[in-house]
């Protein structure tokens, strides 16, 4: 019998996929990743195994999701089509990591996920199994499985008996993490309906936050968020309290009508309140702290590591690439930017550091003033110079 490892979530889809393989004489390896969905694994786990799966991993990767993948992405400044901050994105190639080593360990000869043909987490999985070993077989059932709609999916886990609450089903499609949120489908496809309330859960409505504003002061070292409000956090803890304390505020909701990898645009909702906060706040520490090339060139920069991480490139030598040369201009990004939220909004009202280039010497209109202004007609005569004739 070959051995499949399966991607698993939980949900109807891949509950289904687990009976399917097993049809098609695969003896499946469930493998649950907690990336900090917030789910009953063990409730999962049971599902998995009465759904015929052999074998049932569960590992916990919220730390390693959080240092390796969304803290290079906050470092790169990284937000796709300047809108989302790629939550979802981040975690298929880490998920995808696992699988591979998953089905090395077990002598598998092949790895599944639930995706459809349709979106780009098929592409970010099945590129980044590819290219940590090409050798194994990939099983994509949804794309080619005989169930056209939900209905007859949902039919058929009833006749085999898979155990799926489908009463329970949201009319929306979510993905969900430590680190966001990701609803689409539904009243959401059309991109002139307004999102609903319920769809929220990571965001209180600004309507609905504190009638007073917060601040807060987040410190970074190297580039990286250490402290909250004077108190070190691990990485983890800090994008669990910034949920926390953003949600509160209404921070971090987006909407955005986005380009997949496969050709279509489409409608999709965003909830981010530490990775919000924690750009803008990282953003405006660089505004302080790098020289201008540096700074505008990592715009640049952040614009590609986005797109890569969008089209599923993590395990690319580009990528690589980049992280050293975003790094390298990462040696000086320690300090701290006080922020305040209030009803959705999330502005910098202060920002200092050791190596901040800002001097006020040079900027003050005041009495203490040092910028010679005798050299500015020089300047300024040279500045033109290339374009007179
Ligand atoms: N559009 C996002 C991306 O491509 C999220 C995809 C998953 N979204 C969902 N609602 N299931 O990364």
């Amino acid at each position: 019998m070959k051995k499949v490892v399966l991607a698993y979530s939980g949900g109807l889809d891949t509950s289904c996929a687990i009976k399917w393989l097993t049809d098609r004489d695969y003896k499946v390896i469930a493998f649950i990743a907690d990336i900090g969905q917030n789910e009953d694994f063990q409730m999962i786990k049971q599902r998995a195994l009465k759904t015929g799966a052999s074998k049932i991993y569960v590992l916990n990767l919220q730390k390693e999701f959080v240092q390796d993948y969304v803290f290079p992405a906050l470092k790169a400044g990284a937000i796709y089509e300047n809108k989302y901050l790629l939550a979802t994105a981040l975690s298929r190639p880490l998920i995808a990591k696992h699988l591979v080593e998953i089905a090395q360990k077990e002598n598998a000869t092949a790895v599944a996920h639930g995706c459809t043909g349709k979106g780009n987490d098929q592409v970010r999985f099945e590129t980044t199994v590819s290219i940590l070993n090409p050798k194994l077989e990939q099983i994509a059932p949804l794309r080619i499985w005989e169930f056209k709609t939900r209905e007859q999916e949902i039919e058929y886990a009833l006749r085999q008996k898979i155990p799926v609450d489908v009463t329970k089903k949201s009319p929306y499609s979510i993905d969900k993490n430590l680190y966001g949120r990701s609803i689409e489908c539904g009243v959401l496809e059309d991109p002139w309906t307004e999102p609903p309330e319920e769809i929220y859960q990571m965001t209180k409505s600004p309507q609905a936050a504190p009638q007073k504003p917060e601040q807060i002061e987040i410190s970074f070292v190297k580039g990286l968020p250490a402290k909250l409000n004077g108190k070190s956090l691990t990485p983890v803890a800090m994008i669990q309290t910034l949920n926390a304390i953003g949600g509160r505020h209404g921070i971090g909701r987006v909407d955005a009508v986005e380009n997949r990898l496969v050709g279509i645009k489409s409608r999709e909702i965003y909830e981010n309140p530490a990775g919000t906060m924690l750009h803008l706040a990282h953003q405006e520490l660089e505004y302080l702290v790098l020289d201008r090339e540096t700074l505008h060139f990592k715009h640049v920069l952040a614009y590609k590591y986005a797109e890569i991480v969008y089209y599923g490139l993590w395990e690319t030598p580009m990528k690589k690439q980049l992280d050293a040369l975003i790094s390298q201009t990462q040696e000086e990004l320690t300090g701290t930017i006080r922020l305040k939220l209030y009803k959705g909004n999330c502005t910098v009202t202060g920002r200092k550091s050791p190596f901040s280039r800002y001097k006020i010497e040079l900027a003050t209109y005041g009495d203490k003033d040092v910028f010679n202004q005798q050299l500015a007609e020089g300047f300024n005569r040279l500045w033109s110079l290339p374009y007179q004739r």
